[in-house]
């Protein structure tokens, strides 16, 4: 099922083909992508979509399209994606937002939506962010939505903090 998740400024959707370039605009951005290994190409990018479209139908979620309410500019991609972090199989809350949009809330509304399905449609027990301790923005992001530093892992070569949030605090924290 196609379901949109909608938070006061943005529509968050299922990824199309069509979204590659303005993906790329994102992800093959070198900025942007500065915590991770390098950028991703074109064919990456292509690759990035098919993986979300398998995972949408696999898994039920995936990393979504950020589309601007108003207009339908797309502006990113945040949704969730089920990582294996260090044998545990957990699912993450993803976003990486357009450099011309930063620091205005997106990140962390879109974020809050995805965390409400995440714990509301799904019924995950618990959601986590893998954060560079560098990338102060994503940090801050996780901080907002009241994730707190659980562990720390290794991935790709790199060291990564394990953010994280339980269903029962997330209930907490919307009281
Ligand atoms: C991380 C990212 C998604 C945040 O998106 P965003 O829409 O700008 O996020 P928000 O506006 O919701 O929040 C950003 C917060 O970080 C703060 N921030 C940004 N740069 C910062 C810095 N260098 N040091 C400290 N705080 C910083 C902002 O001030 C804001 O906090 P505030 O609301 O308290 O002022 C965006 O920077 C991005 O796309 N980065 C590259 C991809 C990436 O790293 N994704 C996360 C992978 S873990």
């Amino acid at each position: 099922m196609n379901t949109i998740l909608e938070t006061p400024r943005l529509l968050l959707r299922e990824f199309i083909a069509a979204d590659c370039d303005p993906l790329f605009s994102v992800i093959g951005d070198a900025e942007t992508m500065a915590f991770y290994l390098r950028p991703f190409t074109r064919r990456e990018t292509e690759q990035w979509i098919d993986r979300n479209q398998r995972r949408y139908r696999g898994e039920g979620h995936g990393l979504r399209a950020a589309v601007l309410k108003g207009s339908g500019e797309f502006i990113g991609d945040c949704g969730l994606a089920s990582q294996d972090v260090d044998g545990e199989r957990l699912i993450e809350i993803a976003y990486h937002i357009r450099r011309d949009h930063w620091n205005q809330g997106y990140a962390t509304e879109g974020a809050q939506a995805s965390m409400r399905y995440g714990f509301e449609c799904i019924n995950a027990p618990k959601l986590i962010s893998l954060i560079r301790p560098e990338n102060k923005a994503s940090r801050r992001v996780a901080e907002k939505n009241s994730l707190r530093i659980e562990r720390q892992t290794v991935r790709v070569g790199l060291l990564h903090d394990v953010w994280a949030i339980t269903q029962e605090e997330w209930m907490r924290s919307q009281r």
